[in-house]
């Protein structure tokens, strides 16, 4: 499939899908007066929005997962159905090691996964934490929406909720590279730090963070996750996030990617915001909702986002999490889009997200809280 949206396809899906009339003063009241509701026809420029790697996997095929999701959305397809079709090419492909199969593991050497998803019309929303055996958690989150009265389901639970409802359960969700970059972070672990918790915490997380140095896990798939937003010619939002989580965490550990608010928040009337990084960071401060939140007081997407990576960055005093200059140490980003489909990419440090428009799909920057990542300490 090209990569560039087909024109007259996208023209005329654009045209079918102009949003029904929206009502709003469209004159100045006249003094005493009640401004005369004016019928205007609004329409939305479609945009899917995600993590970067929604544009570099392809699981083998063409297209990237931006990619598809929009050739989908703009064909029709249900917003989160094509979002979910999308994230599942990186939960599928095993070189992407920060989310799905292939994922890298906990501590014990076990994949775990978390997604959420949140569907702006239908004002639903799902998630599972903790799952394993199950490559796509996306789409086990999405019949969580669909099929209960529940908005979370976790661990064992949450697998045999997807078993019943027929997905197939894998043994292990490792690959050979998975596996083998877990035994070189067992390896690292300096056995004395696990007299002290604190310290052991430390030695872990340090240990990770110098695997990202050497170059063996990039920055932004230590903490892995894929999100991805869109917005349909009818003014439809929908987002999906989903994740392997943080590399090497404690068995049982949930990031933000399933939790309302945290790794997704999705407004149908106003916007959507995803995140990956230090979910840590991100559950403390709730910062997907406060994003649309404001938006809704009237901020653009890059400025509602630059606002709550303030407010993580004011909330971060521990020292462990600081590096000696006094920035944080790790890596947080946000997509945001809003009901006009403006949108936006945000992060701590310099990088990277995913677009796909009618102009096809490409990497942006985001807009960076530091020009550059501190010198590690
Ligand atoms: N943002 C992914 C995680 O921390 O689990």
């Amino acid at each position: 499939m090209p990569n560039r949206v087909n024109r007259r396809e996208f023209v005329l899906s654009g045209a079918a899908a102009v949003v029904a009339a929206t009502v709003h003063p469209a004159a100045q009241a006249p003094s005493g007066g009640q401004a005369p509701a004016v019928m205007v026809r609004k329409t939305v420029k479609p945009v899917v929005i995600a993590s970067n790697n929604g544009n570099i996997y392809k699981n083998g095929g063409d297209v990237t997962g931006v990619a598809k999701a929009f050739n989908l959305m703009i064909g029709g397809s249900d917003v989160l159905d094509a979002l979910v079709a999308g994230v599942n090419l990186c939960e599928l492909d095993p070189l992407d090691t920060s989310v799905g199969f292939g994922g890298l593991p906990n501590a014990d050497g076990v994949v775990q996964l978390d997604s959420s998803c949140m569907h702006g019309p239908k004002k639903r929303a799902g998630g599972v934490a903790c799952l394993e055996g199950v490559k796509t958690p996306s789409l086990v989150a999405k019949a969580v929406m669909e099929n209960t009265d529940h908005h979370l389901l976790v661990g064992r639970g949450a697998q045999e909720f997807a078993r019943n409802m027929g997905f197939p359960i894998e043994t292990d969700l490792n690959t050979e590279r998975s596996r083998t970059l877990w035994l070189e972070w067992k390896r690292r672990v300096d056995p004395d730090h696990y007299l002290d918790p604190i310290k052991r915490s430390a030695a872990c997380y340090d240990a990770g963070l110098q695997m990202v140095r050497d170059g063996l896990i990039e920055f932004d798939h230590f903490w892995g996750t894929i999100n991805c937003d869109g917005i349909s010619p009818k003014g439809e939002i929908c987002g999906v996030t989903t994740t392997s989580g943080l590399a090497w965490k404690i068995p049982g550990r949930i990031g933000d990617s399933p939790v309302l608010g945290a790794g997704l928040y999705v407004d149908g009337d106003i916007g959507a915001a995803g995140s990956t990084g230090r979910g840590e960071a991100n559950l403390y401060n709730l910062s997907s909702f406060l994003i649309v939140e404001n938006m809704r007081r009237g901020m653009a997407p890059k400025d509602a986002g630059m606002e709550a990576l303030k407010r993580i960055r004011a909330n971060t005093i521990e020292q462990r999490l600081l590096a000696k200059t006094g920035e944080p140490k790790f890596q947080l980003q946000f997509y945001i889009l809003n009901a006009k489909g403006e949108f936006a990419g945000v992060s701590i440090y310099p990088s990277k997200y995913a677009v796909c428009t009618e102009q096809g799909p490409q990497s942006l920057d985001c807009e960076p809280l530091y020009p550059n990542r501190p010198a590690q300490d």
